[in-house]
């Protein structure tokens, strides 16, 4: 296929763009805003391959989505698939402006691009648009209740896409993971913040009880449910994607310590976020009926995940010394060592 991916210079869209290129030979196009979490070191070892282009741009611009879609001088992409979102809840909740534009205004751009060239379209979203469940698990006819800014930006980008179905019978289908980790993500996030803290000897800042659960996918395994729901995902249909592992914070943190060799007194618990969803669980029922099934459990994931970072300090250097710095302090009301 030919795919347009927005926000491909992200985590999970990086992954994808590896997997449909690698594993599937199609051609994509990235348009990236390349904002603090963009970052083109995400895809270095595609950038050089033939079938891959760069454009660099927002989704909420009209000229760059053309320039993305049309601008090559080759045929329209098969389809868009949106990445493209501000996704950290504690930046929503500090600055939820660019959430707003980038999820609401954004979408709408890409959604008129692919009405417009009769293209296909998947949203990537997430868990956090049904909110918090104590027991048991959300399907895709669950109740949207989303918490936070960010969760509710992504509520509208989900609805806005479905009128686009129902009114002008726009192809197009949504995928919603359950939380990601995996090698590319950037360090805002709790386990890659928690490794590179543990590797560098700094406090592992855990919020409130440390009790809240979490249903973690391996970012390559969210990439092939995304996959499938583009080749095989019905028009107007949700899928969710929810890992084959849940876990407390705690032990996740815990775990990280005994992985990076790190001690246990590094925990530091902090002052909760305000708003905190307790638990989030996805049944993967139907997308795992279309073909789909989770290739990584949490253990083995997260002990490849920590080897990377501790691998990839090309990766991450830049990033802990620059701005990430300022932003741990203003969060954290502490400095990194
Ligand atoms: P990320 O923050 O790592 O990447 C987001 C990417 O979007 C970056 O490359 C950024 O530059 C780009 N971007 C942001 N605003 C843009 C704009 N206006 N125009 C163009 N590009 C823009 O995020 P991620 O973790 O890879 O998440 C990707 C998608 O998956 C998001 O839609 C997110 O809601 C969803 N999701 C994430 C998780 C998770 O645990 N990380 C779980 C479920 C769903
Ligand atoms: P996060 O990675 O921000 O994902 P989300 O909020 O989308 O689930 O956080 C995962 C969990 O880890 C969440 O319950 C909040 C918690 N957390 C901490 O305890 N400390 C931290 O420093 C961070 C970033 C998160």
């Amino acid at each position: 296929m030919r795919l347009l991916v927005c926000g491909g210079a992200g985590f999970i869209g990086s992954h994808f763009t590896r997997v449909r290129m690698r594993e599937h030979g199609d051609e994509v196009t990235v348009l990236d805003k390349l904002t603090y979490a963009g970052r083109k070191e995400n895809l270095a070892d595609l950038a050089q391959e033939s079938g891959f282009r760069f454009v660099h741009g927002g989704i909420e611009d009209p000229k760059a989505v053309a320039l993305a879609v049309d601008g090559s001088g080759e045929q329209t992409p098969d389809a868009i698939v949106n990445f493209a979102a501000e996704t950290h809840v504690d930046r929503s909740i500090a600055e939820p402006d660019a959430f707003v534009r980038t999820h609401a205004l954004g979408t709408y751009v890409l959604l008129e691009a692919a009405r417009e060239r009769g293209l296909r379209y998947v949203q990537v979203s997430t868990d956090e648009v049904y909110g918090s469940i104590e027991v048991g698990t959300f399907t895709e006819s669950s109740p949207l209740r989303p918490s936070s800014p960010y969760s509710a930006t992504k509520t509208g980008a989900d609805l806005l896409v479905q009128s686009y179905f129902h009114t002008y019978g726009l192809q197009a289908s949504i995928c919603r993971g359950s939380n990601n980790y995996g090698p590319y993500q950037y360090p805002e996030k709790l386990i890659p913040l928690m490794v590179l803290n543990a590797l560098h000897g700094d406090a592992l800042p855990v919020y409130g009880d440390g009790r809240q659960v979490r249903n973690w996918i391996h970012a390559t395994d969210f990439a092939r449910a995304i996959g499938c729901v583009l080749e095989r995902g019905k028009p107007g249909e949700v899928y969710n994607a929810g890992g084959p592992d849940e876990l407390p914070n705690i032990e996740v943190v815990k775990r990280i310590l005994e992985l990076s060799g790190a001690d246990e007194s590094l925990i530091e618990y902090v002052e909760d976020r305000p708003g905190h969803d307790r638990r989030y669980s996805l049944s993967s029922a139907k997308v795992r009926a279309l073909g789909w099934e989770p290739r990584v459990r949490f253990a083995e994931g997260l002990e490849q995940t920590v080897s990377w970072y501790r691998e990839n300090t090309w990766w991450w250097e830049p990033i802990r010394s620059g701005d990430y710095r300022a932003y741990y302090e203003r969060q954290y009301g502490r400095a990194l060592s």
